[in-house]
């Protein structure tokens, strides 16, 4: 079978090196790729927002499945336009991808579904933020952009002033879709299920890292490390929010004729009552797709495949190895910032050699050079018999990089190797 993946990250190079794992592979297009996907891949490039354009490829091509990897092209439609053409697509329509694509559409299903989540209130301009803050919350608060925002939509406001701050910012273009949100309190832990919109297939855990600077400080990223599992979201606790989150979920949608087919991301809070939702992503994450992939022993174009025709429910349970994986990203100066991109990346051989798997993210060829080309470069991804072991065999990995311009966090997995 022929398969098209869309997207250029780590993530998607993570994906592409599984698929082209596959038996039943033959060739795997990717778009637009990246030099780490063109060993895996032949690369083309595409305008995913020019949905006319990927059918007349995908039919050009005799491709039999299409892999959505990132999530603006979800909360496009595009696999709506690749279903109406009746192409198998893995990934949510707009309506169900609005689960990511809108937060106040997740709480105000959260309530309908009754789906422990934090109380909330969606407001449409300043003066009802104002009012909402006065009477319904106390500090912390949290307040957040509607809509996509690459991970820089939140605000965790401790004071009436900082609240005033992210005011200006999100209402600086006007009136502007807003939800402000209980602070919850406990361990953040992210829960990846596979479903074709009626049958569920858990799909391992992991514990991103957002922040850019060691022991969680300094601004939001898209994300600087994972690791997986994530014991802290033990067996109970992952049933719990399987059967009071994620199945409520994908039910509310079933019924109300948007059925969700793809990876439901769960990001999850891990309060003293139970596991809340925090909020869900229509795909997978990006590092955390590095790590899952690194344990992930099936077939991964046959389970997404079924997921796709809707046929999941005749699959065993994924089969995770019980090694951990950690992945630590390499970013290159200025990021989250503006990232200093250009700067000559060597030694991809030597951090492989050392049994690392590197996943290119913001790269580019230049003659003979690969440089960076983008804020997230490289995801260097090891597993080990324990987070020790696999966080060992990670930095070596790193440390066999020779990227002048590069930085990562020294410290991924400090609250597992703290335990
Ligand atoms: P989100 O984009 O919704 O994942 O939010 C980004 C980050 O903000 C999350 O990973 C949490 O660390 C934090 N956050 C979001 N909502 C809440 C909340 N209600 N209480 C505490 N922290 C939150
Ligand atoms: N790493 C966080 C995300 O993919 O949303």
């Amino acid at each position: 079978m022929n398969v098209l993946l869309l997207g250029s990250g780590g993530r998607e190079h993570a994906l592409a090196w599984k698929l082209a794992q596959s038996p039943a592979l033959d060739t795997l297009y990717a778009a637009p790729g990246n030099p780490g996907i063109a060993a895996h891949a032949t690369c083309v490039a595409l305008d995913a927002t020019d949905h006319a354009a990927v059918v007349a490829f995908v039919q050009g091509h005799a491709i039999g499945l299409v892999v959505i990897g990132p999530e603006a092209p979800l909360v496009d439609g595009l696999a709506d336009s690749l279903r109406a053409a009746d192409v198998p697509v893995f990934g949510p329509g707009k309506a169900a991808a609005q689960l990511e694509g809108s937060k106040g559409f997740t709480k105000d299903l959260c309530r309908r579904a009754d789906i422990p989540t934090a109380g909330y209130v969606r407001v449409n301009n300043r003066a009802e933020a104002e009012a909402a803050l006065a009477s319904t919350f106390s500090y912390p608060v949290v307040i957040k952009a509607d809509g996509l925002a690459a991970g820089k939509g939140v605000v965790i406001a401790i004071s009436e002033a900082e609240a005033a701050a992210a005011f200006d910012t999100m209402f600086e273009a006007g009136d502007a879709p807003v939800v402000l949100e209980e602070f919850l309190d406990g361990e953040e832990a992210s829960l990846f299920v596979l479903t074709d919109g009626v049958t569920l297939l858990p799909f391992g855990s992991a514990q991103d890292h957002k922040r850019v600077g060691e022991g969680d400080t300094g601004p939001n990223t898209g994300g600087m490390g994972a690791y997986s599992p994530a014991p802290v979201l033990t067996p109970a606790l992952e049933r719990r929010a399987i059967d009071e989150i994620v199945a409520p979920t994908v039910k509310a949608l079933a019924d109300e004729g948007t059925p969700f087919s793809g990876v439901l991301y769960a990001g999850l809070m891990l309060t003293a009552t139970g596991p809340k939702l925090i909020e869900y992503n229509a795909r997978f994450g990006d590092p955390e797709c590095q790590v899952l992939m690194a344990r992930f022993r099936g077939d991964l174009l046959a389970v997404m495949l079924a997921v796709a025709q809707g046929r999941l429910a005749d699959l065993p349970a994924a089969d995770f190895s019980d090694e951990v994986a950690m992945t630590v990203v390499l970013a290159a100066a200025g990021y989250p910032g503006t990232p200093r991109v250009g700067g000559a990346i060597r030694g991809i051989d030597a951090a492989e050699a050392t049994g690392a798997t590197v996943f290119q993210a913001g790269t580019r060829r230049d003659g003979d050079t690969l440089v960076a080309a983008g804020g997230r470069v490289l995801a260097v991804t090891a597993t080990g018999s324990d987070i020790r072991s696999a966080r060992d065999a990670a930095y070596r990995g790193v440390d066999a990089i020779d990227f002048a311009d590069g930085f990562c966090r020294r410290d991924i997995g400090w609250r597992e190797l703290a335990r």
